[in-house]
């Protein structure tokens, strides 16, 4: 049994804790109160003098309206906030009287470590960078079901505590994954243009999705399964579905942050704003769309769900806000159904009357790497007489509500 300690256990920490837990001893401090049936949550003192792993798994967080839930390409590119990690750091030094191996999960761009955290901890201890790849809604799946875990040491060779980390993490795996040793950067670098990978992809797939609906006779997923079955030249089938753009708490603001990172180190090009721009228009026309439908049929919108997927409640990032903001600004007024959304203003439970609603959930494209098989139900009783516009594709028209499958212009 390893003693281990996670500072920070907010949203990401306390289930990866909890994983640990079922195998190890851990402790958990946080800033603010948190509880655990099974992560001994204490004090920095107690954490850092019973825990011989230290994981600092807090955030990195970007500044107000850089996290993709509404427009920011038009913004100044800037880099996310290190001030938690420096405090972590700080108080694994203060606390510390024997060495300890130190673990960084939080999200940071390339070269940060380095430049701004591996001078401030005392040499004693030893120091990996260790980004998870793990999505909101899966935690504890993606943590123990990972594609590859992903390992940084100073010269990017497997030396000391990287190897320990690895036995580390076989003791929780119920897969066999990969392991990526790398420098810092290199491991920095990984996560961070992974994300970028998939936004990218969720932004090809949606621009044929854009071509379908001027073009016309085209539906998108016979265009899109087909190039996900060309796995000789082209990635596996995976985001590979038209539907709404890439969202949530890491992606969107990742190659926001991007942004400044190609600026700071003068490419002299900018990828990632091309990527984040794609993602806005195609929000744009969505909701153009959903205008039209609206004026067609002198329905009010309504789009069913407002977090940025279905089963979580967080609103960070979420696409269902960018395609409102330009329903919003075109001078409609939105409404979002969703039983979870943190952010309450404009969700509603019920519908008194008919609406076009924009089927934004789809649990079983969401969570189908999983296991997870079920379909989103309607949040409220969808009135006879609406409209849905289903970006994903799957509902069936009933007799009285009328399904338009977004991205699909055969006849
Ligand atoms: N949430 C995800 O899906 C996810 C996935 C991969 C990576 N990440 C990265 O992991 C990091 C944490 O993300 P999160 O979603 O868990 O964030 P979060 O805000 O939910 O949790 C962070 C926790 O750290 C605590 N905290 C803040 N400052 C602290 C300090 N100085 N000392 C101790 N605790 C402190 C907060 O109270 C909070 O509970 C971020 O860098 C994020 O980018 C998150």
């Amino acid at each position: 049994m390893a003693k281990i300690g996670f500072i920070g256990i907010g949203k990401l920490g306390l289930d990866c804790a909890e994983v640990f837990a079922t195998k190890h001893e851990v402790r958990g401090y946080d800033i603010y109160p948190r509880t655990s049936d099974s992560v001994k949550v204490c004090d920095i003192a107690e954490l850092v003098k019973e825990s011989d792993w230290i994981f600092i798994a807090v955030p990195t967080p970007h500044a107000e309206g850089y996290d993709g839930s509404v427009p920011s390409s038009h913004m100044e590119p800037r880099d996310f906030g290190h001030e938690a990690v420096i405090d972590a750091i700080n108080k694994v030094n203060a606390n510390a009287t024997s060495p300890k191996k130190v673990v960084l999960i939080s999200t940071v761009l390339p070269g940060t470590t380095r430049r701004k955290f591996i001078t401030l901890l005392d040499p004693k201890h030893e120091f990996c960078y260790n980004p998870y790849l793990i999505a909101m809604g899966s935690v504890k799946w993606d943590m123990t079901n990972p594609e590859m875990v992903i390992i940084g040491t100073e010269d990017g060779s497997l030396t000391g505590v990287a190897g320990e980390l690895i036995d580390l993490y076989k003791t929780i795996m119920d897969n066999d994954p990969r392991y990526e040793v790398g420098t810092w950067d290199e491991c920095e670098s990984i996560k961070i243009f992974y994300n970028t990978f998939i936004s990218a992809k969720v932004g090809l797939v949606n621009m044929i999705q854009d071509f379908a609906l001027k073009i016309g006779h085209i539906d998108v997923d016979v265009v899109t399964n087909a190039l996900a079955r060309s796995t000789m030249r082209i990635m596996g089938p995976k985001y590979m579905t038209a539907g709404m753009g890439d969202a949530g708490a890491c992606h969107p603001r990742d190659n926001i942050a991007l942004r400044w990172l190609a600026k700071e180190y003068k490419v002299g090009y900018d990828l990632f704003d091309t990527v984040m721009h794609a993602r806005e228009i195609q929000a744009k026309n969505l909701a153009e769309f959903l205008i039209n439908q609206a004026d067609e049929h002198a329905l009010p919108i309504v789009i069913h769900g407002k977090a940025y997927k279905p089963d979580v409640e967080y609103c960070i990032g979420s696409y269902s806000t960018l395609v409102g903001h330009y329903v919003k600004e075109a001078g409609y007024k939105v409404n979002y159904l969703d039983p979870l959304a943190d952010d309450p203003e404009d969700v509603i439970s019920t519908l008194s009357g008919p609406v076009v609603v924009l089927w934004a959930h789809n649990r079983k494209i969401t969570y189908e790497y999983t296991g997870n098989q079920e379909d989103t139900k309607p949040y409220a009783k969808i009135p006879n007489g609406s409209v849905i516009v289903d970006p994903w594709r799957k509902l069936t028209d009933s007799n009285d509500i009328t399904v338009i499958h977004y991205g699909n212009t055969r006849t």
